[in-house]
């Protein structure tokens, strides 16, 4: 075995920099892993652990989810708080990550519940300051623990037994038996793993707060994933208004759920009609533009996808793409180079999913192609159309979920021609239903409009 001097990440091999903290030439042979065999380890004097009937459990053991009184963040984690769960709020410095939790300490103590707020990132002050921004009384409920000792916070936690306590941030704790800077990969793990502990065992509900650094989320929660019961990420564009948050683990209930969030004078509030919101301003007929229907969770989402393509410049043609993945996108413009006769050989392409939205899912492929096509011949997609349906390699179009929600949402929103895959779904009579089974016979579909 291979263990990292900094993070105690264990590999099975050698390599020059730990894949875990990203440090470089801290991989070491773990002598004292490869000494403690298996069968030294497993020892015959443990006691038979006891076992118990699941239906023997009581509801009340068994997770029940208590309403916060903040609708989104009920609405999201289907119910509410679940006492002693931990949940993870990822994002974005800046993204508004202590705005949301400041709100959800104010409307949980506004019920005269006992709140818990660990300040770690920010002076106690500084916080009180965004409380009283956001509400002019304070609830006496409310109360702040300026504390950067995990073991600490876990103790006070299984006192006082809040029934809610925030901490932000998890990259600011830390155990002082365990080497390494706050922050740090095995100070994370160990600080996660004790506040988890005493959330079990006092049965009070926990979120915490992980800092994701602009280049990818590995330095901080990816670690402590596994250890949490929940993870929300929240989502955006700084410098626009429109904040996604996201359920991207949900051990008490459904994952996939999202909610539009607006930031505004007065704290973060919930769109309630986002699919609405997010296609109100688009351009009509500019080329590169068209609409699909997200059905993550249980709200279908409409939102826009823009494509702009450009002869290229000198070298390698650039393929770029936001609220995508890019390497769908290569595969898509392979696709509709070989099988539908639209190449971008020499062109930089880009495309965008409007209002930082993430549009990951399959179904948003031939929107993708479609706004690619019309990019580059220049021809305008009329603004009333919508499209979805996955491509596959061979340029067929294949089925969907959820056809009959996301046709209901474009209806509502009066769309009113469906590009979508054949198959068995009733159009309303104020819709037109284009059903293409190939990329060609859809590109075609646009040219006759
Ligand atoms: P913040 O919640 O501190 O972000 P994070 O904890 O994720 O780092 O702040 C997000 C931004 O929101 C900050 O620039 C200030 C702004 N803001 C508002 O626009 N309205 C408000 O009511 C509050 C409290 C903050
Ligand atoms: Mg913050």
């Amino acid at each position: 075995m291979f263990a990292c001097t900094k993070c105690d990440a264990q590999f099975s091999k050698w390599a020059g920099r730990c894949t875990e903290c990203g440090a470089w030439g801290t991989v070491i042979e773990d002598v004292g892993a490869i000494h403690e065999s298996p069968s030294s380890r497993s020892s015959s004097t443990a006691l038979p652990g006891k076992t118990q009937s699941f239906a023997a459990l009581t509801s009340s053991e068994s997770s029940t989810h208590r309403p916060t009184g903040l609708p989104v963040w009920d609405r999201i984690l289907s119910g509410g708080c679940v006492p002693g769960s931990v949940t993870l709020l990822g994002g974005e410095p800046g993204i508004g990550k202590s705005t949301l939790l400041a709100q959800l300490g104010l409307t949980v103590s506004g019920q005269g519940k006992r709140v818990l707020y660990v300040t770690g990132e920010e002076s106690p002050a500084q916080v009180a300051l965004r409380l009283r921004r956001l509400s002019p009384t304070l609830p006496p409920t409310l109360e702040f623990l300026e504390e950067n000792r995990a073991d600490v916070i876990a103790s006070t936690i299984e006192n006082k037994k809040p029934d809610l306590t925030i901490i932000d941030s998890i990259q600011t704790v830390r155990l002082p038996d365990v080497s390494g800077e706050a922050g740090n990969a095995s100070q994370l793990k160990a600080c996660a793993a004790t506040l988890t502990e005493a959330a079990k065992r006092s049965h009070a509900p926990i979120v915490l707060v992980g800092q994701v650094t602009k280049d990818g989320d590995l330095a901080g929660p990816k670690l402590v994933e596994h250890l949490v019961d929940t993870v929300l990420m929240m989502e955006g564009d700084r410098q626009q208004s429109f904040r996604i948050l996201r359920v991207l683990k949900h051990r008490f209930g459904a994952t996939d759920e999202l909610a539009v969030l607006h930031m505004t004078e007065r704290g973060l509030e919930e769109v309630l009609d986002p699919s609405a919101a997010l296609v109100a301003d688009r351009p009509k007929n500019v080329a590169g533009s068209i609409v699909t229907c997200l059905a993550q969770g249980s709200r279908p989402l409409l939102v826009e996808i823009q494509a702009l393509v450009a002869p290229a410049g000198y070298g390698t043609p650039i393929r770029r793409g936001t609220g995508i993945d890019v390497n769908r996108l290569s595969l898509l413009l392979a696709v509709l180079g070989r099988r539908a006769g639209v190449s971008f050989g020499d062109q930089d392409v880009f495309v965008n999913v409007v209002g930082g939205i993430e549009a990951k899912e399959p179904a948003t492929d031939l929107a993708i192609c479609l706004a690619l096509a019309s990019a580059k011949q220049d021809i305008p997609i009329p603004p009333q159309t919508i499209a979805w349906g996955e491509v596959g390699l061979s340029g067929e179009i294949r089925p969907v979920s959820n056809s009959g929600a996301r046709l209901k949402e474009a209806t509502r929103l009066g769309f009113t021609t469906v590009i979508a895959p054949t198959g068995k779904i009733e159009s309303p009579e104020n819709i037109q239903l284009i059903s293409c089974s190939t990329m060609r016979e859809a590109i075609a579909a646009l040219g006759k409009k």
